[in-house]
C-alpha cells in the first residue's frame, strides 16, 4: 500500500518514527508530511531515512511552496492509497472536520479520495472537549476511521484518556481501513477456530500438539481486512488480532462450547484449529506420581467440533475445513470433505515438518469438484489473504 503519514505537533510525534519503520517493514511505501508544529518535535531527516522516501512539509525545501509543475499537494493526494495522521492534534482534527486547507497536510487531506485514518493524541481536557468530540463525529461521517487513544499517564503529567494508541494497533487499523472490502464477505459474520487445544492430565501435565495458531490468526486478520466481522475462538498462546472478537479456550470441549454459542448467528465457519482427537480419560486433581514399571495412559475421543457444527448448519451457512496430512493427502482430505459435509478443505502437506510454525506454506483447496491450483508457497499472512480471495470469489459465484 502507498501510505501518506501525516505527523502533527504533539509530543507523541516521536512514535510516528516507529510506525513509519513498522509499515515499511510490512512492505508498504510511506511518505511523511510534517506540519510546521510537527517539525518542532521530529525531524524530516529521521523520517526520510526510515522510509527511504522524501519527507514533505512546511519548510521551503520540503515541497509546500516549491516551484514544481506537478503541484505537490495534488500529486501526493493522488499517490496515496491511504492517508493516516499519527499523532493527530486537536488542531488538525478541527481543520479537517471543517474543510480548511491552510498547509500541505490539511490540503492533501481535502484533495485526496483515499481512505483517511486518524490516531489522535492530546491532553485529557482537550480530548474530552465537546468541540473535539464533535469534530471526530463529523470526520467519522465522512467515512474516516479513528483509532481511539488509550488511557495512561500523559506527557503533561495528567492521567486519563488521550494517550496515542499502541503503534502496532495503529498499523493493524491502517491494514484494515486500507484493504478493499470483498463482496460476499463484507459485513458477514465469520467464526474462526485457531491454535492447538490442551487436554490436561493433571495440574502440571497436558496433552497438546505443535500448532502455533499462526495460520488461523492470519486468516482472522485477512477475513477482517476483507470486511468480515470475525469471531475467533483461540487455543494456545497466540496473540489476539486487533479488531477481532477473540475468545480464548483451553480444551476441545471448551472450543466446542464457544463455537456452538456463536454458530447460529454466523454466516460461515473456518475451522483452522488443531483440535486434539483424544484426551486423558481422567483428569487427576493432584499431580500424578511416577510408578514402578510400565505405565498406561487411557485416552478417550474428544468431541468432533467440525462435524457437530457442520451437522447443525443451515443451508445459507458455509464451512471451510483444514486437513494437515503427511501422506496420501488429497484422498484423506476428500474423505474428510464428504464425511463432514464441508464446502471446501484446505489441504496442508505436513510431510517433513512443513506447515507447523514454518514461515512459508502451501495450501491446496479441495472442493467436491476436486483439487484447485495450490495457493503458495507464501508467508502465512499472504497465504491467508490468498485463501480469503479464493473463497470470496467462490462465494460471489454461488447462487443465493
Ligand atoms: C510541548 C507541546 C506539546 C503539545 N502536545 C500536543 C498534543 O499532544 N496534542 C495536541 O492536540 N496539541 C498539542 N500541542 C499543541 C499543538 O502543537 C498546537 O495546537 C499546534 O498549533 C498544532 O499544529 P498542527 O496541528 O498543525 O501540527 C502541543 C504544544 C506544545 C508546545
Amino acid at each position: 500500500m502507498k501510505i501518506i503519514l501525516g505527523i502533527t505537533g504533539g509530543v507523541a510525534a516521536y512514535k510516528a518514527a516507529d510506525l513509519a519503520r513498522l509499515l515499511v517493514n510490512q512492505g508498504h511505501r510511506v511518505r511523511c508530511i510534517l506540519t510546521g508544529a510537527g517539525a518542532r518535535f521530529i525531524t524530516p531527516l529521521t523520517l526520510s531515512s526510515l522510509t527511504g522516501e522524501p519527507c514533505y512539509g512546511a519548510n521551503p525545501d520540503q515541497g509546500e511552496w516549491r516551484a514544481n509543475p506537478s503541484i505537490e499537494h495534488i500529486e501526493l493526494a493522488r499517490w496515496a492509497d491511504l492517508v493516516a495522521v499519527v499523532p493527530a492534534t486537536a488542531n488538525i482534527l478541527g481543520k479537517a472536520a471543517n474543510g480548511l486547507a491552510s498547509d500541505l497536510l490539511s490540503t492533501v487531506l481535502l484533495a485526496t479520495r483515499a481512505p483517511v485514518l486518524w490516531a489522535p493524541a492530546m491532553n485529557t481536557g482537550m480530548w474530552e472537549h465537546p468541540a473535539v468530540q464533535a469534530n471526530l463525529t463529523r470526520l467519522r461521517s465522512f467515512g474516516h476511521a479513528v483509532v481511539e487513544p488509550g488511557e495512561g499517564i500523559l506527557a503533561c503529567g495528567e492521567e486519563g484518556s488521550g494517550k496515542l494508541a499502541e503503534v502496532a494497533a495503529i498499523a493493524e487499523a491502517i491494514q484494515v481501513h486500507g484493504t478493499p472490502k470483498l463482496p460476499g464477505l463484507s459485513g458477514r459474520r465469520v467464526l474462526i477456530t485457531a491454535g492447538p487445544t490442551r487436554e490436561d492430565l493433571d495440574p502440571v501435565r497436558t496433552l497438546t500438539n505443535r500448532s502455533s495458531g499462526t495460520m488461523g490468526i492470519e486468516l482472522a486478520r485477512a477475513f477482517r481486512d476483507a470486511g468480515a466481522k470475525v469471531r475467533l475462538v483461540l487455543g494456545g498462546d497466540g496473540p489476539a488480532p486487533w479488531g477481532v472478537e477473540t475468545t480464548r479456550v483451553r480444551s476441545a470441549q471448551e472450543m466446542l462450547e464457544a463455537c456452538l454459542a456463536r454458530w447460529a448467528d454466523s454466516d460461515g465457519l473456518v475451522a483452522a484449529a488443531a483440535v486434539a482427537d483424544q484426551r486423558p480419560e481422567a483428569v487427576s486433581p493432584e499431580k500424578v506420581k511416577k510408578g514402578d514399571g510400565p505405565e498406561t495412559l487411557v485416552l478417550v475421543r474428544t468431541p468432533d467440533i467440525l462435524a457437530q457444527l457442520s451437522a447443525a448448519r443451515r443451508p445459507d451457512q458455509w464451512v471451510l475445513g483444514f486437513a494437515a496430512e503427511s501422506e496420501n493427502h488429497l484422498n484423506h482430505a476428500l474423505a474428510k470433505l464428504k464425511k463432514k459435509g464441508l464446502d471446501a478443505v484446505l489441504v496442508n502437506d505436513i510431510q517433513g515438518g512443513r506447515g507447523f510454525g514454518a514461515q512459508a506454506n502451501t495450501l491446496t483447496p479441495l472442493t467436491a469438484q476436486g483439487p484447485h491450483p495450490p495457493l503458495g508457497p507464501l508467508a502465512k499472512d499472504q497465504l491467508a489473504q490468498a485463501v480469503v480471495q479464493w473463497w470470496a470469489q467462490r462465494l460471489e459465484a454461488r447462487p443465493d
